[in-house]
């Protein structure tokens, strides 16, 4: 019910039709039963400036931020979180007493949904990790944070990039750089992050292994993907007798963490899961 101290949350993108996030904290303000709603708001990026002036003088209480905004949102802002700041993206603000602080919650996304949806109590010794671009930045500072993971392979199609994202997260001899194309004689990894776009709808029938020979069944293959729910790497894993979970967990888990920055409370995860499973099949129907 929609009262005069109702709290607005919402997402800012371009474009933002497709989100899911309104569905998954609807259901999870819904659940918690909490005065807030969750609106998606289309900014297109000359109207960023007047979009954050608007947070501010309309109280709107936290944002979530997606493409293109996550970068040029950080000059509007009045803090910055550490993690965020070496991320380079903000994909979460917060309105506290007027002034906008600025967080990333994909890192914790990634671990959480490894430990949780993963069943990885720790992460293993060696980690490749494909792609370098913006979704590979939050996931490489997060591996490097995790204190077990000694190796991690960064791949990707232009090599140059992953060298210049390794040397900016400061990988201190844990990092090694290679191509796409290498990860096919790669042996004993524990775990495989694929965080290109490869196999993402409408491109389902792509992998970025073109050879799966170093699946194993020790390891667990993680898609940033969600759609399609099971990728064609993931079909791949399952042909090797490996363990394999989608983007899902992740999208749901950074968005649990952004709830609870706003909030203070900790949503129920697998309502939001849920939700945004229905929202998928409503789209997709
Ligand atoms: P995101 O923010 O989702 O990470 P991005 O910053 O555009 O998106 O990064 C896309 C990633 O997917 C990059 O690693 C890109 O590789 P390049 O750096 O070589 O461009 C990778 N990628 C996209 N299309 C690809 C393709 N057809 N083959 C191999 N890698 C691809």
């Amino acid at each position: 019910m929609i009262s005069g101290t109702t709290q607005v949350l919402g997402v800012i993108g371009d474009p933002i039709a497709h989100t899911s996030s309104p569905a998954m904290h609807n259901a999870a303000l819904a659940a918690l039963g909490l005065d807030f709603l969750y609106s998606p708001f289309h900014v297109e990026p000359a109207a960023l400036p007047q979009a954050l002036a608007g947070m501010r003088a309309l109280e709107i209480a936290g944002l979530n931020v997606t493409v293109p905004h996550k970068q040029a949102v950080m000059e509007y802002l009045d803090e910055i979180s550490e993690e965020a700041r070496v991320i380079g993206a903000v994909n979460t603000i917060c309105n506290c007493d007027g002034r906008l602080l600025g967080y990333n919650t994909d890192a914790f996304g990634i671990i959480q949904s490894l430990r949780v949806d993963g069943g990885m109590e720790e992460l293993p010794p060696r980690v490749a990790l494909l792609g370098a671009g913006g979704a590979a930045r939050a996931i490489l500072y997060a591996l490097l944070a995790q204190e077990e993971v000694e190796e991690i392979l960064l791949l990707n199609r232009t090599v140059d990039k992953a060298e210049t994202l390794a040397d900016d997260l400061g990988g201190e001899g844990r990092v090694v750089v290679g191509s796409l194309a290498e990860v096919g004689g790669i042996e004993e990894i524990g775990l495989l992050i694929n965080s290109t776009a490869l196999g993402m709808h409408p491109h389902e029938e792509t992998s970025p292994l073109e050879d799966p020979a170093c699946l194993h069944e020790r390891m667990l293959v993680a898609d940033i993907v969600y759609n399609p729910l099971q990728t064609l790497l993931m079909r791949q894993a399952e042909d090797a007798g490996a363990r394999s979970i989608n983007g899902l967990g992740m999208l749901a888990w950074q968005g649990a963490r952004s709830f609870e920055i706003w909030t203070g409370v900790q949503p129920p995860v697998m309502a939001m899961v849920d939700a945004a499973l229905e929202q998928f099949e409503r789209a997709g129907a």
